[in-house]
């Protein structure tokens, strides 16, 4: 009897949760977990969003020992920022490399099974959801707006199949600079056979706006850090994706740089694939990589990413993506018709 109780109250909630209207997602990643997060407090009190996104390096865990990994998150889960947020927010994750354990970390980091427990644990993902059946963290969720749009919003994962980087080295290519080289192998992977898969599935199911989220930057040329360009064939197969599912409304958010920025590719014969960068809740870095693709200039102070569904009474859907500062000042700007967001009509 007991059980059919907990069964009805499940599904219950399930189905409220299916009907919450979805106004504004707010979205951030690089939180260290020993450093006060103000950030967190402004997106709570002044953005106040439905549901929060965090993209990634959501801990510096950095260890090989779960134990460590799971004081670091007990750290988070004890700031009275972050408690505030989460009972006034549904908040939804994918992780990045300091989450995952090892600092730029791939394919090839042997704690992974170990650690995607330790995050969907902390993450308090329900026992009945396929994330802890299948390898890696990948997922998808959908939302609806008040005028009834749906919102799919994928959470990629970047890390549990991605191949080894490869090292610069300018000596031999010169266009070689930072940390990594650009690798062009047709097996080079980053998000492995049946990620890709099930992408596939994704996007080929109805919705009118898609945020594709990933962890490293989708819309950046190389630039010798993390970044999908370091996998160029993949880049690509992604466009040539979205091209042959016919998804309309995709928006690409990211994380990872220590600073924001609004980045777009325009391929050819589709519509701009703007990519929204958010980094960090805490961490700044005092140098930004140049990029042909950015849209006006990257904000370096600590920030959150915010997306606003605005809906007209004729069913017209303007998306509003902001970068915020901490007071909740906007430092990134864009405002997009979902109209803007649509494959040519094949003729
Ligand atoms: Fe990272």
């Amino acid at each position: 009897m007991k059980k059919i109780i907990l069964f009805f109250i499940l599904g219950l909630t399930a189905h409220l949760f299916a009907q919450t209207t979805l106004k504004k997602i707010a979205f951030g990643s690089c939180g260290h977990q020993d450093k006060p997060q103000p950030i967190l407090t402004t997106v709570d009190s002044l953005f106040k969003p439905d549901v929060f996104i965090y993209l990634g390096d959501n801990i510096y865990g950095d260890s090989h020992s779960m134990a460590a990994l799971r004081k670091k998150y007990a750290l988070l889960a004890a700031k009275s920022e972050f408690q505030r947020l989460k009972k006034n927010a549904k908040l939804i994750a994918t992780w990045d490399d300091h989450d995952y354990g090892k600092n730029d970390a791939g394919e090839e980091y042997r704690m992974k099974k170990q650690s995607k427990k330790v995050f969907l644990t902390f993450w308090e993902e329900p026992k009945n959801s396929p994330r802890w059946k299948r390898a890696g963290i990948y997922t998808s969720y959908q939302f609806q707006t008040k005028g009834k749009k749906n919102i799919q919003v994928i959470l990629l994962d970047n890390r549990t199949f991605r191949s080894k980087l490869l090292k610069a080295n300018p000596e031999k290519d010169k266009k070689d600079k930072n940390d990594y080289t650009v690798n062009t192998d047709y097996h080079a992977t980053m998000l492995g056979t049946q990620q890709w898969k099930w992408l596939e599935e994704e996007l080929r199911k109805p919705a009118d706006v898609r945020i594709i989220c990933t962890s490293t930057q989708f819309g950046t040329e190389y630039n010798g850090y993390e970044t999908w360009a370091n996998f160029p064939l993949e880049q690509a197969k992604m466009i040539r994706l979205i091209e042959k599912t016919r998804a309309n409304g995709v928006l690409f958010i990211s994380g990872d740089v220590h600073y924001s920025e609004l980045n777009v590719i325009k391929p050819d014969g589709m519509y701009p694939l703007y990519d929204m960068t958010s980094s960090g809740i805490t961490e700044t870095w005092d140098h930004v990589e140049p990029s042909d693709f950015r849209e006006g200039q990257a904000f370096q102070g600590n920030n959150f990413g915010g997306i606003e569904f605005l809906e007209n009474e004729n069913g017209v859907l303007k998306i509003k993506f902001s970068v915020f500062d901490v007071k909740g000042v906007p430092k990134i700007k864009k405002e997009i018709l979902l109209s803007e967001l649509q494959l040519p009509k094949k003729i």
